[in-house]
């Protein structure tokens, strides 16, 4: 019999090598999600990905002196390894400029066109850049945009238009239907009376006054506006509309599309009026979470109060963050952000509950038995009837709550379990059985009790934490296998009775609270400054204080220019080759308004070696010329001030 299908997507991400732990909420969730369903058995398809066209991407590439698509190719890259720290397993990651994607975008287009669903007239409104977004005079708040605040352009433009208007009542009938079309609750009277009963206006599909889109095939002066583009990530990545279409018929309609409240909206009006246009099955649901919030505000890149996701997994490991973003915010609610909050869950809930658990557990098994073997005669006490019963009502509420994606909740239905495991060992006194011979039997049962505790508590808990449960197995004799997959939870006593057990490292160590918030405060600002926008020129925040050792990690030399050119269509870059002792590198540098390359050839400059190389406009470039910029961003290259050779370290 084939597996019963999952599948869960994200939404696909604007690129932002800036993507902050608010982001990197979605994704832990959503691979959670997938990793339960694929311990239950389930050929999970977990689809995310980028989401890569539009104006402001054009913009910024443009402002960088480099072209959209190389522009977008590195930042991709980052989000990658992102998810990689994060221990994400998607299935698919797909990209809007893949080639399939911008097929399918085009045909989905042509379809509707064909059908009269997609017309041509002229489009005058408010567009949000930042945003992505066109407002009617009547949405914007004090005239900026209502959903970031910032100033809006008013834009008019020959447009196609899909006829939104004409899906009104079916909506509206199938989300009254269907109502765990959106989830939670509360979402689904938000749309249904802000949106949907006040009348739906067509919504504009192309736009022409920028070009960084998916072409209209038949009118290629008009590029597919991003909503359209975007939202069809979620059957184009299947391959629906192409030779092959053996994920689409395996997985569409998808079992649910995770998205932030913001974009519950397009989610839940346009991409289900698409479908209907190309009459295509529904997604099931729509489910939409709350935001990570510092203070009260949204977490977010403008407001310079991102938290950057790699400096928490670098400290904490990622099972950790992985653990807090899940336990603490309940899922569909907003959530406030603290350090504080963080450094007390992994104290509490981690090192201690989870943590000592363990270590406890394992430390008895070796201190009070040869070899750290249990042997094979056990011998029940009056506590364990409790302890199994308690298993079983967890575990039944664990799993109910997974399938409402009460993640918050299912953690906390776990945590029942380890708080009780714990208590046992207080009940049962295994210090005291020690002491008599006699009690052998009952001390293997108690020790039993507790290794086969943890074993269900390992496995229950792997789709948060991917790594935490081989530790602990190491711990207890298991490897991966049989005896660690999911439905073995539902039969108490399914550990062998001669459990082995050996200690391994401190997982969560406890962590000194008031000194780590001083040190985590000082890397966040570290990191908040360098990710401050560029545009609303914050007072320049003096940088952390380094060691002497900080500073010699940079590798700085002294290197000679022997050629230099323009880099072509880019107008601020300069490519040299740059003697550095006995090696010559090649280095793109930002100077072209500042030196032409017959200046520039001949001097020295100082150069950061060991620099990551990059690609910029496809050409390597491997090192920095060290430069001064004052505030207007003016330019000068920095060199020795008297004789030195090329190749000199600078120190
Ligand atoms: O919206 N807290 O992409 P995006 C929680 N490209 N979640 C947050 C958050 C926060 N502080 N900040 C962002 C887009 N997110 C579109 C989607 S789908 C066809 C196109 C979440 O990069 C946000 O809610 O702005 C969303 O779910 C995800 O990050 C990507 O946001
Ligand atoms: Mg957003």
């Amino acid at each position: 019999m084939s597996k019963p299908t999952f599948y869960i997507t994200t939404p696909i991400y604007y690129p932002s090598n800036k993507l902050h732990i608010g982001h990197s909420y979605t994704t832990v969730a959503a691979d959670a999600m997938s990793r339960y369903k694929r311990l239950r058995g389930y050929d999970v398809m977990f689809l995310t990905g980028t989401d890569e066209h539009g104006q402001k991407i054009e913009r910024r590439a443009a402002e960088e002196g480099v072209t959209p698509q190389a522009f977008v190719d590195n930042i991709v890259d980052w989000i990658k390894d992102l998810w990689k720290t994060m221990d994400i397993s998607y299935d698919k990651f797909i990209r809007t400029t893949d080639e399939d994607h911008k097929v399918t975008v085009q045909k989905i287009f042509k379809a509707l066109y064909d059908k009269g669903d997609i017309y041509k007239s002229e489009y005058e409104g408010m567009y949000c850049t930042p945003c992505e977004t066109f407002f009617t005079e009547h949405q914007l708040v004090d005239g900026k945009c209502p959903d970031c605040g910032r100033p809006v352009e008013k834009v008019k433009e020959e447009s196609y238009f899909f006829k939104l208007s004409k899906y009104q009542d079916r909506l509206i009938k199938h989300i009254e239907d269907h109502p765990e079309f959106i989830q939670p609750q509360t979402r689904q009277n938000e749309m249904l009376n802000n949106f949907l009963r006040p009348g739906l206006e067509d919504l504009c599909v192309s736009r022409t006054s920028f070009k960084w889109g998916i072409p209209v095939e038949f009118d290629t002066n008009h590029v597919v506006y991003v909503w359209l583009d975007a939202l069809s990530n979620y059957i184009s990545a299947l391959g629906y509309g192409s030779d092959n279409q053996e994920l689409y018929n395996k997985f569409w309609p998808a079992d649910v599309h995770l998205v932030g409240k913001e974009i519950i909206r397009f989610h839940t009006i346009i991409w289900p009026a698409i479908l209907m246009a190309l009459d295509l099955p529904l997604p099931k649901q729509v489910f939409g979470h709350g935001w990570l919030v510092i203070d009260g505000g949204k977490m977010s890149k403008s407001k310079g109060n991102v938290v950057d996701p790699s400096v928490l997994v670098n400290r904490y490991g990622s099972d950790a963050i992985r653990y807090f973003l899940l336990r603490e915010i309940a899922f569909g609610q907003d959530g406030n952000f603290t350090n504080e909050a963080l450094i007390s869950r992994i104290n509490s809930d981690l090192a201690n509950d989870l943590g000592n658990l363990t270590s406890r557990t394992v430390a008895m098994i070796e201190k009070y038995f040869e070899g750290g073997v249990l042997p094979e005669v056990h011998e029940g006490n009056e506590f364990d009837a409790d302890v199994q019963q308690i298993i079983t009502e967890q575990i039944a509420k664990m799993e109910a709550n997974m399938e409402k994606l009460f993640f918050n909740n299912a953690l906390e239905d776990i945590w029942v379990i380890i708080r009780r495991f714990n208590k046992y060992i207080d009940e049962t006194m295994p210090w005291v059985l020690a002491k008599d011979e006699a009690n052998k039997a009952k001390l293997a049962g108690v020790l039993y009790t507790l290794a086969e505790g943890l074993r269900i508590v390992s496995i229950m808990i792997e789709p948060f934490m991917p790594r935490t449960p081989e530790l602990i197995w190491e711990q207890i004799g298991l490897t991966r296998g049989e005896l660690t997959a999911w439905d073995t939870i539902h039969t108490w006593g399914t550990m062998p009775n001669t459990v082995h057990a050996k200690k391994g490292t401190n997982m969560f160590p406890r962590i000194d609270k008031e000194k780590e918030l001083a040190e985590l405060e000082a890397a966040m600002k570290a990191t908040q400054a360098a990710a401050a926008p560029q545009e609303e020129k914050p007072a320049k925040p003096k940088k952390e204080e380094i060691t002497i050792d900080d500073f010699g990690k940079v590798e700085l030399k002294v290197g000679e220019v022997i050629e230099c050119e323009h880099v072509l269509k880019a107008d601020k870059l300069l490519v040299s080759k740059i003697k550095i002792g006995d090696e010559v590198r090649q280095i793109v540098s930002g100077i072209a308004k500042y030196y032409t390359p017959e200046e520039f050839v001949g001097r020295k400059v100082v150069v950061v070696t060991n620099l990551k190389p990059v690609k910029l406009r496809g050409i390597l470039s491997e090192g920095m010329v060290l430069c001064a910029s004052d505030d207007e961003g003016n330019l000068v290259a920095v060199g020795p001030l008297g004789e030195m050779v090329d190749g000199a370290e600078v120190k």
